[in-house]
């Protein structure tokens, strides 16, 4: 009897893990900066590359987590323009583990309506890589229920150093008179273009910055910082994540009396 109730009660944790989300209201999009794989390797006497491997089963549970929620857009951090200067042996594991994981992941991403996308240098990366890449945003193409971006050898400085040279090239041939130059206007020559700015950030492992990460995109995105470390990231600390979302006053610059007479409207 003991033994079944435990069973029961684990049964129930693992099946309400969004009891307290109102679905409602969820985030848009999503950004998470997943980090703390090296860390939790090395805590279980393991290699750094260890963490990354295990890092690839919270990307597939908060993929999934998402699908099940609702939630429309969800950008992972998996490599940044800095990570190229991590030991040839992790950057190389990296990119064949990038590799493997999408050529394993299609068939799962086509029975759930996950669409693949990539933001970043994408032309930096190994040709394996950025065939495989290809391959797999084409083959989810028509995939309408989670766009899944992944952010490759991306950095905001990267990707506002781009637009920035594109805007100037269109002021120079005539293109684009000075006035036009504006937020909309720089926001559509950014990668995440076709998608809404990310209403809630995570980063995992306790550390407190943004590294580079959609700095022009987050600009009006609520922070959330967990010190669990990516590898143990699960669907419930997602739960957590939005729960505090949604318990947060957005207020764009507004007062909390204008706010709420909106709401009231
Ligand atoms: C940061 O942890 C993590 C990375 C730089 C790589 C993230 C990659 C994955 C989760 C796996 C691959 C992803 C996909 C989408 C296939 P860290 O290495 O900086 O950890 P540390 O701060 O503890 O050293």
């Amino acid at each position: 009897m003991f033994v079944f109730c435990r069973l029961n009660f684990y049964a129930i944790e693992m099946t309400d893990w969004k009891k307290n989300i109102d679905l409602n209201r969820l985030p848009k999009h999503i950004a998470i900066i997943m980090d703390g794989n090296g860390r939790w390797a090395k805590q279980q006497g393991h290699l750094r590359v260890f963490g990354h491997e295990n890092g690839v089963k919270s990307v597939r549970d908060i993929t999934e987590g998402c699908v099940e929620l609702g939630v429309k857009n969800l950008t992972l951090y998996a490599f940044s323009t800095e990570n190229w200067s991590r030991p040839k042996e992790e950057v190389d594991f990296l990119m064949s583990l990038l590799i493997t994981t999408l050529k394993g992941e299609i068939d799962t991403f086509n029975k759930n309506g996950i669409r693949l996308h990539a933001i970043g240098n994408l032309k930096s990366l190994p040709a394996k890589c950025y065939d495989e890449l290809h391959d797999t945003m084409e083959k989810t193409k028509t995939n309408k229920r989670l766009n899944l971006i992944l952010a490759l050898s991306y950095s905001s400085y990267w990707e506002i150093t781009e637009a920035t040279k594109q805007i100037a090239l269109d002021f120079k041939n005539n293109k684009i008179k000075e006035e036009e130059i504006t937020p909309d206007l720089i926001s559509k020559h950014l990668n995440t273009a076709p998608f809404p700015n990310p209403e809630l950030m995570i980063r995992t492992s306790g550390e407190h910055r943004l590294s580079n990460y959609l700095l022009w995109q987050l600009a009006y995105a609520e922070f959330y910082f967990t010190d669990v470390l990516w590898p143990d990231f699960r669907k419930p600390h997602l739960a957590d994540a939005i729960y505090d979302f949604q318990n947060r006053e957005r207020r764009f610059g507004k007062t909390s009396e204008q706010i709420a007479a909106e709401q009231t409207q």
